[in-house]
């Protein structure tokens, strides 16, 4: 009654931000995204009977922030619901990159945890059912499931808001370089986030607007035409962080070393080299590019003060269980 599972982060190039309902994780949009070949979790689930209460380690130590575990139980919970048992589990996970940092470490952690556990149980679903039960656990999640490029459809019940793939891993070879801005946690996690995102007076626009850019996003895609695309995306990350920062409480997810490197952008734009950034809830930038500049792209990036680390991800497959 083992299983480990591996699943990726995934970046959106048109946002989840605001829910219809909170707790089924309804979004008010549709949302697309790409799931990322080398910023993933790994994570193993067994079923024990000798366990009293389920144990939670990330990274060799015991996870004590309440609401972290509570989400990782509640997880367990649902998985155990459809196996039709009690027993509690041992889960042991990692990332091979910073929590909570705006590289949607909820998205492949709580992904993997899910097709870990069902593993474990040998309970079997399809990517529909997979997606919209991650979902549960971290909107983003549901979009860590299927692979390559990905459409979470908002759907108006909670069985009918799943992702799925709209493009194949090798349609277009396009990467996503994240500077790695800051290893701190950031303060005002995505869930609080979403609930402010109606206190903005631009909210209603924003929605207004996303059908519309949803379709030219994918017909750009479709074209593989980067400059149309990178445009939308660029567009799209600014729209979302101007409803965070005219929210009430205002959220800036934002550092000093974060609008560096948005400034970089622009200027590498201008100069010699095409790429556009996006910005998910917290301070480090996914730089998108065509993947004959991603090197060159990584090389710069490490050259701003204030960037850790920059990866280079290609377009990945969504979570599976690991033999
Ligand atoms: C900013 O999935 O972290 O990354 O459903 O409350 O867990 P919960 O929120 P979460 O939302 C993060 C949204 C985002 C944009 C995106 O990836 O679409």
């Amino acid at each position: 009654m083992k299983a480990t599972a591996k699943s990726p982060a995934n970046i959106a190039f048109i946002k989840y931000w605001g829910k219809t309902d909170l707790k089924t994780r309804i979004p008010k949009n549709n949302s697309i995204s790409m799931c990322l070949s080398d910023m993933f979790s790994v994570c193993t689930v067994e079923f024990r009977k000798d366990l009293k209460k389920d144990e939670v380690e990330f990274k060799g130590e015991k996870i004590v922030k309440k609401r972290e575990l509570e989400r990782i139980i509640k997880t367990l919970d649902r998985v155990r619901k459809l196996g039709k048992t009690s027993l509690r589990a041992r889960v042991t996970t990692e990332n091979n990159f910073p929590k909570a940092t705006g590289i949607a470490s909820s998205a492949s952690g709580l992904s993997a945890v899910t097709v870990a556990a069902l593993g474990a149980l040998n309970i079997k679903m399809n990517t529909k059912e997979l997606s919209s039960l991650a979902r549960l656990a971290s909107g983003t999640a549901g979009r860590s499931i299927p692979d390559g490029f990905v459409e979470w459809v908002k759907g108006s019940e909670e069985t009918e808001s799943y992702s799925k793939q709209i493009f194949p891993v090798d349609w277009w070879e396009i990467c996503d370089v994240v500077a790695v801005v800051t290893k701190k946690m950031k303060k005002v996690s995505s869930t609080e986030g979403h609930k402010l995102a109606e206190t903005s007076p631009f909210y209603k626009e924003r929605l207004k607007g996303m059908e519309k850019k949803i379709i030219r996003i994918k017909k750009a895609m479709r074209e593989r035409n980067f400059s149309k695309f990178g445009r939308i995306v660029e567009d799209e990350a600014l729209n979302m962080h101007a409803i965070c920062m005219t929210s009430q409480p205002s959220i800036i997810y934002w550092s000093e070393t974060t609008v560096k490197i948005i400034k970089e952008v622009m200027r590498w734009r201008e100069e010699d080299l095409e790429s556009y950034f996006t910005i998910d809830a917290g301070p480090s930038v996914h730089v998108i590019c065509e993947k004959k500049q991603a090197q060159k792209i990584k090389k710069r990036l490490l050259k701003v003060k204030g960037v850790e680390r920059a990866v280079v991800n290609n377009p990945s497959t969504g979570a599976r269980l690991l033999a």
